[in-house]
C-alpha cells in the first residue's frame, strides 16, 4: 500500500501536528454530515463555476448534480468548490485581463485542497484556457468538462445565434439598413438558452481543443448546455474522474508535444479563433513547450478547414453535435494526427477514434477531398511591421484583400478610435488600412478583443463589407473580416507598430506571410528618438502584476513566473 497521502490525508493544514490536522478536518467536514466511510473514498475536487454573471455557464446546478452522480456511482466522493468564474461581457476592461488571475486561483486551490482528481467545468471563452493552465501547473490527474453551447433562436423567419449574428446585426444598423426596434427584436433572439457562444468563436474553438488535447471524455465538446446529451458527458466525466484518481493518470501524460500538435491541427481545421493560438501557446507554456508558430503556419498550408461553421462557414455548434460532433472530424483529419496520444479516458485518440464508429451522411463536416477552404485557417505573417509574428484568420477574410496595399490611416488608442471611427470628416477610403495601436497585452491592458475595428460609418452606409484592419490587439473567434492581429512586439512596448502614422503605406502579402511597412529603417528609428514610447505600468495589486510580467501574445499572454521553469522547446518538432 502507498505512503502517498489521498483523499482527506492529502495536503494537511500546517498545525505542527499531522495527527491533529487530519483530526480536525474530519471533524469541520463532518459538520456537513459526512460518515467516516464517505471520507475515505477517492476525493474529487469539482470547479463551481456558476455565477450570476455567467450565463454561458448557467446550467452549472444541473452539471455538478450529474458529475456528482457520476463520482458516486464509480465510488468516490464528490466535493464541488468555487472559483472565479468569467464572461466575456461582463468583464471590464477586458476577460482577457482575468484569465491569468483564474488560472492562477485554478491551480492554488487545486493544490491547498485535499483531492484526487479535479474535474474542471468550464465553457466561456477564458475559463477553459485559465483551467487548463492552472490545471497543468498543479500537476494532478484532472478532466476537463465543458458547460455547452447555447441553442440557436430565430429572428424574422432567419435563424441566429451569439455572437456571430451579433455582429452582422449591429452592422446592419450601423449601416442603417435595419432600424432601432428591429436591432431591438433581435437583441432577444440572439442569445436563445444558457450556455456558450453558438458558433466556432474562442469557447467552441477551446471545446474542440480540450477534446483534441484528450483532455474530455469523448464526445465532449460538441452537445448543447440543456441538453441530455451534455448531463450524460458530466456524469461520465465524473465516472471517469474517478478512474484517473485511482490510477494516478496525472495531466502531464496526457499534455505532451503530441497532444498539442493534434489540438493545433483540430484549430486549424475547425476554422477555429485566433485566440485559440494565444491559449495554446499558454496551455503549453506551462509544460515548458514553445508553440512554433512557423510550424503552425507549415501545418496550416497542409490542413484544410473542414468544419462548416459561422462564422468561417453556415452551422452552429449543435447542427456539429447532431452531425457526430468531435469524432467526425477527427475520422476525416486521421492521416494527419498523433493517433498514438493519450486521452483520460486511459485509450488512446486513434482508439477512441474506432469506438465512435464509421459515421454517418452529414452536411456539416467536409471531407479532406472537399474542404470549405483548402488551406488551414489561419496564416502567421511577418515582416518590418510584425518582426515577432502576427497572424490572420484568412478563412474569415475577403479574399480581394489578401494581397494588398494601401495608405495606413492611424488610431492611437482604443479612445481616439471611438472619437474619430464614425465622424464625416475622417478622411479614409475603402482602399486605406485602419491601423489600431495599443490594445496589445500591456496596452489596454488585457490584449481586448479591439481588433475587429467597425468600418468607418461613412464607409459602411456606403456599402463597404470589408478592409483592412491591423492591430496588436485580439478579436472575438465570432468576428469575420480581413484583420491583421496579434503584432508583436505590441506597440505599447515599443514594437514597430508604435511608430506607424497616417498616410504611411503598407503592404499586405497573405501568399508571402508578410506585412512591411513601407517606411525606411532611419525614418522609423528617428520617429522613435523623437516621440519614444512609455509603457504602461501601474501601482498596486493585480493590474500592477499584470503590468510587470505579462508577457508578449508569441508567449500566451501568460504572466512570465506562471510558465514552467524547465524549458522543454519548440513543438512541433
Ligand atoms: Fe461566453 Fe461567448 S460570451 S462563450
Amino acid at each position: 500500500m502507498s505512503n502517498i497521502p489521498s483523499g482527506m490525508n492529502k495536503g494537511l493544514t500546517s498545525y505542527g501536528d499531522q495527527g491533529f490536522s487530519l483530526f480536525l478536518r474530519k471533524a469541520f467536514i463532518k459538520g456537513a454530515g459526512y460518515t467516516n466511510e464517505a471520507l475515505e473514498r477517492p476525493v474529487i475536487g469539482i470547479t463551481n463555476t456558476g455565477s450570476g454573471y455567467n450565463p454561458c455557464h448557467g446550467n452549472m446546478p444541473q452539471l455538478l448534480e450529474a458529475v456528482k452522480r457520476g463520482v458516486m456511482l464509480a465510488g468516490g466522493l464528490p466535493v464541488d468548490f468555487p472559483t472565479i468564474s468569467i464572461h466575456e461581457s461582463f468583464s471590464a476592461p477586458t476577460s482577457m485581463f482575468l484569465r491569468n488571475l483564474m488560472s492562477m486561483e485554478t491551480e492554488e486551490l487545486l493544490l491547498a485542497q485535499p483531492m484526487d482528481a479535479v474535474v474542471l467545468i468550464g465553457g466561456c471563452d477564458k475559463t477553459v484556457p485559465a483551467q487548463l493552465m492552472g490545471a497543468a501547473s498543479a500537476g494532478l490527474p484532472a478532466i476537463q468538462l465543458i458547460t455547452g453551447s447555447m441553442l440557436t433562436g430565430s429572428h424574422r423567419g432567419e435563424r441566429v445565434g451569439a455572437c456571430t449574428d451579433c455582429r452582422r446585426y449591429w452592422g446592419k444598423y450601423r449601416a442603417n439598413e435595419i432600424d432601432a426596434v428591429e436591432v431591438e427584436d433581435v437583441n432577444d433572439q440572439l442569445v436563445a438558452s444558457v450556455g456558450t457562444c453558438s458558433v466556432m468563436g474562442t469557447a467552441s474553438t477551446m471545446a474542440c481543443i480540450a477534446e483534441a488535447l484528450g483532455m474530455t471524455v469523448p464526445g465532449g465538446a460538441s452537445p448543447p448546455a440543456v441538453t441530455a446529451d451534455r448531463m450524460r458527458v458530466a456524469e461520465e466525466t465524473g465516472r471517469q474522474a474517478v478512474r484517473i484518481a485511482k490510477e494516478g493518470l496525472t495531466i502531464d501524460k496526457i499534455l505532451t508535444e503530441k497532444s498539442l500538435e493534434n489540438a493545433m491541427r483540430v484549430l486549424l481545421a475547425i476554422g477555429g479563433s485566433t485566440n485559440g493560438i494565444i491559449h495554446l501557446t499558454a496551455i503549453a507554456g506551462r509544460m515548458g513547450f514553445d508553440i512554433d508558430l512557423d510550424a503552425l503556419d507549415r501545418m496550416g498550408r497542409q490542413t484544410p478547414v473542414l468544419l462548416d461553421l459561422k462564422p468561417s462557414g453556415q452551422h452552429y455548434m449543435e447542427d456539429f453535435h447532431h452531425a457526430g460532433g468531435m469524432a467526425t472530424l477527427l475520422r476525416e483529419l486521421k492521416p494527419l494526427l498523433h493517433l498514438d496520444a493519450l486521452t483520460v479516458s486511459g485509450k488512446t485518440l486513434g482508439e477512441e477514434i474506432e469506438a465512435a464508429g464509421p459515421g454517418f451522411a452529414q452536411g456539416v463536416v467536409k471531407s479532406a477531398a472537399q474542404p470549405i477552404y483548402p488551406q488551414g485557417g489561419i496564416a502567421v505573417l511577418r515582416g518590418n511591421l510584425a518582426p515577432g509574428g502576427a497572424i490572420i484568420k484568412q478563412s474569415a477574410a475577403d479574399a480581394r484583400l489578401m494581397e494588398h496595399e494601401g495608405r495606413a490611416v492611424v488610431f492611437e488608442n482604443i479612445e481616439d478610435l471611438v472619437t474619430r471611427i464614425d465622424r464625416d470628416d475622417l478622411d479614409v477610403t475603402a482602399d486605406d488600412i485602419l491601423v489600431l495601436k495599443n490594445i496589445g497585452p500591456k496596452g489596454a491592458p488585457g490584449m481586448p478583443e479591439a481588433g475587429y475595428i467597425p468600418i468607418p460609418q461613412k464607409l459602411a452606409r456606403a456599402g463597404v463589407k470589408d478592409m483592412i484592419r491591423i492591430s496588436d490587439g485580439r478579436m472575438s473567434g465570432t468576428a469575420f473580416g480581413t484583420i491583421v492581429l496579434h503584432v508583436t512586439p505590441e506597440s505599447a512596448v515599443g514594437g514597430p507598430l508604435a511608430y506607424v502614422q497616417s498616410g504611411d503605406r503598407i503592404r499586405l502579402s497573405v501568399a508571402n506571410r508578410a506585412l512591411t511597412l513601407l517606411v525606411s529603417e532611419e525614418a522609423l528609428n528617428e520617429r522613435a528618438i523623437n516621440n519614444p514610447v512609455v509603457t504602461p505600468t501601474a501601482d498596486r495589486g493585480y493590474r500592477k502584476l499584470f503590468l510587470d510580467t505579462v508577457m508578449q501574445a508569441d508567449k500566451g499572454v501568460d504572466f512570465d513566473f506562471l510558465r514552467a521553469v524547465e524549458n522543454r522547446g519548440k513543438t512541433p518538432k
